[in-house]
């Protein structure tokens, strides 16, 4: 398949008509949103859904978020929406946060892999919005990278990916976010994060008066163990060289152990890289240092393009400095602890 390529700076109309064309006629667009790229297909055409699944190589078992452009659309999807669940939809729609909510039964079972719940989200990214508009329906997306590289947060990775084997890509530029939405379940009593992102635990609480952040988020999940959302099973993100966490009382007992892993690896032949926020890099002297941001927002911009470009460079072990479990920081350690395989020094 020859892959049309529209880029939205230039070709704004005419790109978002021809991946709406596209969607329409049950084929494949990726699309940028302010989180990553997005793998979409029209969300009520189970052939369309399919290929999502065939063309990232993704487990069955891993359901899809549907997204949305107006409130309207809401009423196809979901059932039994709480009040609680309305006002935080109303106070971060659009944005990077997926509610999980009772699905309604005419939306195809390939979507949600069976579950009774769907993901919804509103994005942000007025091309998204656009393209969903335009296409006439919501659209399922997962993350438009094969299944367990890093996430696509530029035009570059999604075409790395996908050329080739989708329909469209429209290059719209780096994402704003750089990790994906806060997944969480609104089904229950109180909200409770799946996945952690850009809408952080803080800000739901202000809202819902509480917030329950799942185990898994940063641990790992025991074979067999069953978790409320598939996508935290599986070892994801992951770029081909080998990705060790360090962690420490302080900056200086990190950059100390971190040195001598780095050293003793470097010793034994392998490439090894440091990434580390901004102001830890002289601390690592002379070693293959990547700074990637003055603070966790930053770093949660770069972080995937900082695993992919280290794969380009031919890197056997990343060293990934810890930032603080906290605000969006949360959601760059639950990334990199499933890179990393679960194991943190
Ligand atoms: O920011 C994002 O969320 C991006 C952009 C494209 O919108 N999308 C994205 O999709 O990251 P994906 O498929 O890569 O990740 C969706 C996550 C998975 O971990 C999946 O298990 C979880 O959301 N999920 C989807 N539907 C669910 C449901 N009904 N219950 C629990 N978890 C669900
Ligand atoms: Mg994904």
């Amino acid at each position: 398949m020859k892959t049309k390529v529209y880029d939205l700076r230039t070709q704004y109309e005419e790109g978002i008509k021809a991946a709406a064309e596209e969607i329409r006629q049950g084929r494949l667009a990726i699309f940028p949103t302010e989180t990553v790229y997005g793998l979409g297909a029209d969300a009520f055409c189970p052939e369309a859904v399919r290929k999502i699944f065939e063309a990232k190589g993704r487990p069955q078992d891993n359901p899809l978020i549907v997204h949305i452009s107006d409130f309207s659309q809401l009423a196809q999807i979901a059932s039994d929406v709480s009040d609680m669940a309305r006002r935080l939809m109303e106070r971060f729609w659009p944005g990077p946060f997926t509610a999980v909510l009772r699905k309604k039964p005419g939306l195809p079972d390939e979507v949600t892999a069976g579950l009774d719940t769907v993901g919804v989200r509103m994005p942000a990214s007025r091309a998204a919005r656009d393209l969903i508009r335009e296409s006439g329906c919501p659209i399922a997306a997962p993350s438009a990278n094969l299944s367990g590289r890093p996430s696509p947060t530029r035009f570059a990775h999604a075409l790395a990916d996908f050329d080739g084997k989708v329909a469209v890509i429209l290059d719209g530029g780096a994402c704003g976010v750089g990790v994906e939405s806060t997944v969480c379940g609104l089904t229950g009593e109180a909200p409770e994060i799946f996945r952690p992102g850009g809408i952080t635990p803080e800000m739901i609480r202000d809202v819902a008066g509480s917030v329950h952040v799942a185990d898994a988020v940063l641990h790992g999940v025991k074979p067999g163990e069953r978790v409320a959302s598939p996508g935290m099973k599986y070892k994801h993100y992951a770029p081909r060289a080998k990705v060790t966490i360090v962690d420490g009382e302080n900056a200086k007992t990190i950059a100390f152990k971190l040195n001598s892993m780095y050293d003793i690896e470097e010793k034994k032949g392998a490439s090894c890289l440091i990434l580390c926020p901004d102001a830890s890099a002289p601390r690592y002297g002379e070693r293959r240092v990547w700074p990637i941001g003055k603070d966790e927002s930053e770093v949660a911009r770069q972080i995937f393009d900082a695993l992919r470009r280290a794969d380009e460079a031919h890197i056997d072990h990343i060293f990934f400095e810890a930032v603080a479990a906290q605000g969006i920081g949360l959601a760059v350690m639950n990334r990199m602890i499933r890179a990393a395989g679960f194991e943190v020094i």
